[in-house]
């Protein structure tokens, strides 16, 4: 029986569900994993995690569909994302097969809290892995905790698509040769004394530059950016110092072979953002949120799309991606993995 949980005012928050996925390495090999309905992870005191921030994480949802099927977008490329952050922090990989199959699992066991459809909410899934056992000298664990924890979700911007406001940061996510483009939670940390600063400040994210010259436009802490141009382009940022968004590349192929659009992905200057028509940021917690103005320094470039509603291209975009993924519109081919 679904929860009853007032599905619609569902805030961007945890709340414990009924079971969650935990695999542990050990001796070079990781054991069969459980569900478990402990929701308390017991490590060291002195765990990799905790002192040298060995961690990563990824993040994708489960959807209930019109037709009241209960289905996942693409794991197999979180699996991926996953493999690539474990290489870069020294962390073993957990097998592709195997995650995708402890996701579908995870899903299944707390079936009753995947929000109904067209309920404006969905079950966010976050698989992690972190060093478990002590280490005090700087070097990687030797033990390792996988885990995949479920949690129903509203929108990640107050207000679901309602524009918001963004800054150009003075600060940086990521350094040029550094860590932006895997998903390690090093990034996120180093981000938050910045995000605080950008809400006091009346702002709902801050818009990184390339940190080696701060002249090109990144992304922002939690999501890639978007830009269409006043002919119907879409424009996305080219960097390897920012997280390959799964949702980016997905709509990237939505807009070319759904929609007919034109995409270029390449360097934006921060010269560029008041010739754009649209602007909004993209990921598996954003979906798309559009931007309505952008401060640079005391100087706000209104974007003309304006700051009442989505603009028409990235409209479009949202709602083909969200039929895709609700099963409205016929995904492409291994797009949709089905919880039975
Ligand atoms: N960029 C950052 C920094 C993120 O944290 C996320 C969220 O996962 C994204 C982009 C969007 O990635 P995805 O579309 O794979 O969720
Ligand atoms: C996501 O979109 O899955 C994210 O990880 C963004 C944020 C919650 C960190």
């Amino acid at each position: 029986m679904a929860k009853n949980i007032d599905w619609a005012n569902l805030p961007f928050g945890y709340q414990v569900t009924d079971k969650r996925f935990v695999a542990n390495y050990k001796n070079g090999a990781w054991d069969a994993g459980e569900l478990t309905s402990d929701a308390t992870v017991h490590i060291s005191e002195c765990a990799g995690v905790l002192q040298y921030a060995q961690t990563c994480f990824e993040g994708l949802k489960a959807y209930t569909t019109k037709d009241g099927r209960i289905v996942t977008f693409r794991p197999d490329l979180n699996a991926d994302r996953m493999a690539s952050s474990c290489e870069r922090l020294e962390m073993p990989v957990f097998p592709k097969e195997r995650f995708v199959q402890a996701v579908l699992d995870t899903v299944k066991a707390n079936i009753d809290w995947v929000p109904p459809f067209g309920s404006g909410a969905t079950l966010y899934i976050r698989p992690y892995m972190f060093g478990s056992n002590a280490v005090i000298g700087v070097k990687p664990a030797d033990e390792y905790q996988f885990r995949i924890l479920v949690t129903p979700v509203g929108p990640y911007f107050k207000g679901g698509v309602k524009p918001i406001v963004v800054r150009i940061s003075d600060l940086d996510r990521a350094a040029p040769h550094g860590t932006g483009d895997i998903k390690a939670g090093l990034n996120y940390a180093m981000s938050l004394h910045n995000i605080m600063d950008a809400h006091r400040n009346g702002f709902a994210e801050n818009m990184y530059l390339d940190p080696a010259t701060h002249t090109y436009i990144e992304e922002t802490g939690g999501a890639n950016i978007l830009f269409v141009t006043k002919d119907g382009k879409l424009v996305t940022p080219k960097s390897n110092s920012i997280l390959p968004s799964i949702t980016r590349r997905s709509l990237i192929q939505v807009a070319k072979d759904y929609l007919g659009i034109e995409v270029e992905e390449r360097k934006i200057n921060k010269n560029e953002l008041a010739d754009f028509a649209e602007c909004g940021l993209c990921g598996t917690a954003a979906v798309i949120s559009p931007i309505g103005k952008i401060v640079d320094h005391g100087t706000e470039i209104n974007v003309p799309s304006g700051m009442e509603e989505i603009g028409p291209v990235l409209k479009k975009l949202r709602e083909t991606l969200t039929g895709i993924q609700m099963g409205e519109i016929k995904a492409p081919e291994g797009w949709i993995y089905e919880i039975k």
